[in-house]
């Protein structure tokens, strides 16, 4: 990056930012579903993390309940990104429900990896928040041999059945470097664990956090776009912040921007998560400019192409209803 001249303001945004390939899937098959099916389809949970995504399919005509017994019996309805167990599909089975799953593709990866170590006679250590619901659904697949570990303090504290028996996986969305600790302290006290066959920890996440600590570094303020209960988006505040950033904060749109935030402030860095569309991130860049700031420059770290295919049962309802 060319940092600008000592004292002249910049903005620089992050890329890759924004829309990952799960989540553009699953806001395209709500769209399509509604297409194919009309109105009401309904969604268990909100598609994606974000709220103007969620409200703005509402306004379509989407219908977002917490639980399956909300959807009348012959309905239609859609399964988050984040993942669902295997007890909600076979509930959807016995209400008569028509599901479409746009679960993200590197979720269902992380359940194969789940059921493989449960059939192997393993205890799986997961690492992710509880109460998140990807952990629910990832957990839902080994419930009576899954323990969920939220940071690397939590390992000391660890009790386990058979030390020789143990594998890992993680949350998609977790803080890399934070992950790697938690690895390592787990390695330490139980030196036979087993990797997953790949990482868990997905693309986006992984491109977004290692984005945002490029513009950190020389960044006097981060702002990251995303909502509260968006576990990629408050991870890259985290980020943002050890890799060297004076303050970051998190807002839904530029109208949570507080102005009293860029006071003193020369650099300002800007990202979202990978639920965000980029016309929210777009109006923050606005609002900086009607500041006083300079138009931004983009920062790209790396480029992605990364595309998943409709979920089949999507793919045969728009078949027929051509
Ligand atoms: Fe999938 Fe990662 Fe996005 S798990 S939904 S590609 S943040």
């Amino acid at each position: 990056a060319a940092p600008a001249k000592a004292g002249e303001k910049q903005v620089v945004v992050a890329a890759p930012r924004g829309y990952c390939a799960g989540v553009d899937r699953a806001v395209v098959t709500v769209e399509k579903a509604l297409e194919a099916y009309g109105a009401p389809v309904y969604v268990r949970k909100q598609i994606v993390h974000n709220r103007h995504v969620v409200e703005n399919l509402a306004a379509r005509g989407a219908v977002f309940v917490e639980e399956l017994d909300e959807v009348p019996p012959g309905s239609t309805v859609v399964f988050s990104a984040h993942g669902v167990s295997p007890a909600v599909k076979a509930e959807a089975v016995e209400r008569g429900l028509q599901a479409i799953d746009a679960t993200c593709p590197l979720v269902t990866k992380v359940h194969h990896e789940a059921r493989r170590f449960a059939r192997e006679d393993r205890e799986i250590l997961l690492i992710g928040h509880a109460g998140h619901e990807e952990v629910e659904g990832t957990m839902g697949e080994a419930p009576e041999r899954t323990t969920l570990v939220q940071s690397p303090a939590d390992v000391d504290t660890l009790e386990v059945q058979d030390p020789s028996r143990l594998a890992w996986l993680s949350q998609t969305t977790l803080s890399v470097d934070e992950t790697l600790e938690t690895v390592a302290r787990l390695k330490e006290r139980f030196p036979q664990l087993l990797d997953p066959p790949s990482d868990d920890i997905c693309y986006a996440t992984t491109n977004r956090q290692a984005a945002v600590k490029q513009i950190a570094a020389h960044s006097d303020l981060v702002i990251v776009v995303g909502s509260a209960n968006s576990s990629n988006s408050v991870r890259l505040v985290e980020v943002a912040l050890e890799a060297g950033a004076t303050t970051a904060h998190r807002v839904d749109n530029a109208g949570e921007v507080d102005l009293a935030w860029l006071d003193g402030v020369t650099s300002v860095g800007v990202t979202s998560g990978a639920s965000v569309p980029d016309d929210l991130v777009q109006g923050v860049l606005d609002l900086l400019v009607e500041q006083g700031f300079p138009v931004a420059r983009e920062e790209r770290l790396t480029e992605e192409s990364l595309t998943f295919a409709l979920p089949p049962e999507l793919r045969r309802g728009l078949k027929r209803s051509v």
